[in-house]
């Protein structure tokens, strides 16, 4: 019984050394250097290669690092006796709200116009936006979208969301479904993606769904690259039916130089940083699916694979 771990784009060093620590009989090795890889049992992956975990015979579990997991379903077979989890953790929550009460709240104030004029030592007062007149929709109502609704919902933002199961949270209108989705759309201010990458979610922010938005309403999108038609969004802005967007995921990571959104003025980006696992709490879950593999009991946080979250 042996866990490997198998990152891309992610430093594995911290993750075994953590591991070590809260888990000191078990061998923990960094693929590509592992010595008997029919020991081992549990695969920690962020963005693993292609096809690689069958390489692994007796694997039981598949933990991803982040909330995410179609960063391994879309690259790996699964066998029908291995289980996939993820994380799940008030900190990742709590992170990702911090980032988008910045976005909405920079958007409001417009600070970033503010940022151009002193630059050019431009003085010139422009009208703002409150928090009791937006609408912000937000699209994902898993664990984290559900927080986020909820609190800004608290914070006086008028809160539609939308999700593709039936879902009820208080202070939130909640929609679901094709005609749900609409309903979201219209008369939004501000739209938050944070949906689970699946065939059904990819490419839903096109130009069709994001004109229903209000006039100068402004996107920011915390879920996938995938999810984003980049042309729909260019489009969306250059005719101004969009002020503007804060981008943190995108379809290539890092986002290659030549792509126009690097150049575009209504475009902020950011690295994919919005909510970054941490390790010393994320590391307890992965703890605790390595106990209860071992003791026969149910994994957390298991994730569909027909579903895909
Ligand atoms: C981040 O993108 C995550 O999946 O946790």
């Amino acid at each position: 019984m042996s866990i490997v771990i198998c990152f891309n784009n992610k430093d594995p060093k911290p993750w075994q050394n953590v591991l070590e620590l809260k888990l000191k009989e078990v061998k923990i090795e960094i693929y590509p250097n592992v010595k008997q890889p029919q020991e081992v049992t549990f695969a920690l992956c962020w963005k693993p290669d292609q096809n690689i975990l069958s390489k692994f015979p007796n694997l039981k579990v598949v933990q991803s690092v982040g909330a995410s997991v179609e960063h391994i379903i879309r690259t790996q077979n699964f066998s029908p006796n291995c289980t996939l989890t993820r994380v799940v953790d008030h900190q990742l929550s709590e992170d990702m709200f911090e980032f988008i009460l910045a976005g909405v709240m920079s958007h409001l104030k417009r600070l970033s116009e503010y940022q151009t004029d002193e630059k050019q030592k431009y003085w010139s007062q422009r009208s703002y936006k409150r928090i009791n007149n937006t609408t912000i929709g937000v699209l994902g109502l898993g664990e984290i979208g559900a927080y986020i609704s909820t609190k800004l919902g608290k914070l006086g933002f008028k809160v539609k969301a939308w999700s593709k199961s039936k879902k009820s949270i208080e202070n939130v209108l909640c929609f679901n479904g094709n005609n749900g989705l609409h309903n979201v759309l219209q008369n939004t201010d501000v739209l938050i993606n944070i949906l689970p990458l699946t065939s059904e979610t990819e490419n839903i922010l096109n130009l069709q769904n994001m004109e229903q938005l209000s006039k100068n309403a402004y996107l920011i999108n915390v879920g996938r690259g995938e999810h984003l038609v980049d042309s729909d969004l260019i489009t969306l802005l250059n005719n101004k039916h969009l002020s503007g967007a804060l981008l943190d995921v995108f379809r290539k990571e890092p986002l290659p130089v030549e792509h126009p959104f690097w150049q575009h003025q209504k475009i902020k980006i950011t690295p994919h940083i919005a909510a970054i696992t941490d390790i010393s709490t994320a590391s307890n879950i992965i703890v605790t699916n390595y106990k209860n593999l071992i003791e026969g009991k149910k994994l957390i946080h298991s994730v569909s694979l027909e579903k895909g979250y």
